[in-house]
């Protein structure tokens, strides 16, 4: 595929689109499950866009996440080789040995184990709330709170200093949904940098944290090599922050919209769970972020597509397919069927999925009993979205709390 044959293709990422993703995507499952578009940056893909074909997509193994199989000129981020090393880009017998190294520590027994600590984090940052809320009668949730607990917690769990895991997560804000353009190399750099920087600080002065622990295995064998580790390291603390803080802010704002659900969560903490289940489907942030290059021709929804050409699998779209769920653009805590591809499935389903879980949970169940009277500042039709494909987040999300008094 050339640039010109790309320049042609219909671009649906457009004003209409970030205001109501949802609607085009609707419209694009009714004409057929699969498309060929141009992304933002003019890279052509094939978007595949039903339940059916989406999740057939995520166990297929002609699929390869493998960039080496990408012959269409996809750009993604381009990444240094000590970046890109980790599993979301690498295809078996690599994915495995790598996976294996860190699953452990992500299992819902040793998540669990965290739970503590997490809702440590979850109350201080509820607390600079309720100081921000009384002096000012407003706060915002994703710069106050969202933004902070899940790289905190991925932070505490690979042994990045405090002071750091900010600064690192803004750059990989600023990599998956620039301002500019030209921020992602600087942000790209600035991350490769750090992590190189961090690994040598580890290697010097272990501690008893995850990246020690990979450090060790790297050193005292094959099993990883240095690219890998310092991959990996960023993969986890990149995929460990983005999408959990995107869910906090997506969820909250989705249940302080529903306040008959809100009222029944309320009056019924266990219903949390299945409350966050749906979040998951409903409010899902990785839009265009699941990209496969196939190995060989393939048939997809009645297309066609070449080998090596960009299958994006759009779990956003998916998780709204009417011939998947009833009433699939109605929140509803008391669906049946609870499954959803949020969280992928197959080789590369999300390693922190139990982490993810109990994160969003800890952390809407925190502001919820926190502040009973919490209620949206801003319109709903004026909340700021950011314009990525990637990965559709709130900028910010400005709450009031009618009520001051603190239950517990
Ligand atoms: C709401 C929050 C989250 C969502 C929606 C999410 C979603 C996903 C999805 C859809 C995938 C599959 C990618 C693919 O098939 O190409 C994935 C993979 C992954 N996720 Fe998550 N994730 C979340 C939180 C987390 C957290 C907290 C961690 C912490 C470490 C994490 C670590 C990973 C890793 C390492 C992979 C790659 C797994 C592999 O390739 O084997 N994720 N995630």
């Amino acid at each position: 595929m050339t640039d010109s044959h790309a320049a042609q293709l219909p671009q649906p990422f457009n004003a209409a689109f970030f205001a109501d993703p949802y609607s085009v995507y609707a419209r694009l499952r009714s004409e057929a499950s699969v498309h060929h578009v141009a992304l933002q940056d003019g890279s052509p893909i094939w978007l595949v866009t039903r339940e059916a074909d989406v999740r057939a997509g995520l166990y297929d193994p002609r699929l390869s996440v493998s960039k080496a199989h990408s012959r269409a000129g996809y750009k993604g981020f381009s990444l240094p080789p000590a970046l890109d090393a980790n599993l979301v880009n690498m295809d078996p017998p690599d994915h495995l040995r790598l996976r294996r190294l860190v699953s452990k520590v992500f299992t819902p027994r040793h998540v669990e184990n965290l739970r503590g600590g997490i809702q440590g984090t979850a109350d201080h940052l509820a607390d600079g709330l309720a100081k921000l809320l009384d002096n000012e009668g407003v706060a915002d949730v994703v710069t106050g709170f969202a933004n902070h607990l899940p790289v905190a917690v991925i932070g505490d769990l690979l042994g990045v200093p405090e002071a750091d895991r900010r600064p690192f997560a803004d750059r990989v804000s600023a990599m998956v949904a620039p301002e500019h353009p030209s921020h992602v190399a600087e942000a790209v750099d600035h991350l490769h940098r750090y992590l190189i920087d961090l690994v040598a600080s580890r290697r010097a002065n272990p501690d008893d944290n995850l990246l020690s622990e990979l450090i060790a295995v790297r050193d005292e064998g094959d099993r990883l090599s240095e690219n890998e580790l310092v991959s990996l390291a960023f993969l986890l603390l990149m995929a460990g922050s983005e999408s959990a803080q995107h869910l906090i802010t997506s969820g909250l704002l989705t249940l302080l919209s529903h306040p008959d659900q809100l009222a029944a969560i309320r009056d019924d903490w266990t219903l949390l769970p299945s409350a966050v289940e749906e979040l998951l489907r409903y409010a899902h942030p990785n839009h265009m972020a699941i990209r496969r290059f196939p190995v060989e021709r393939i048939e997809m929804g009645g297309t066609s597509i070449p080998p090596g050409e960009t299958v994006m699998l759009c779990l956003a779209s998916a998780n709204r397919d009417p011939d998947r769920y009833p009433d699939p653009d109605q929140f509803d805590i008391f669906r049946q069927d609870k499954t959803h591809l949020s969280l992928g499935q197959g080789l590369h389903y999300c390693l922190g999925a139990s982490l993810a879980r109990m994160e969003i949970e800890t952390a809407l169940a925190t502001l919820l009993r926190r502040f009973p009277g919490l209620g949206l500042a801003t319109r709903v039709e004026e909340l700021p979205w950011r314009t990525s494909v990637r990965s559709r987040a709130l900028k910010a999300l400005l709450v009031t709390n009618s009520q001051s008094s603190y239950i517990s």
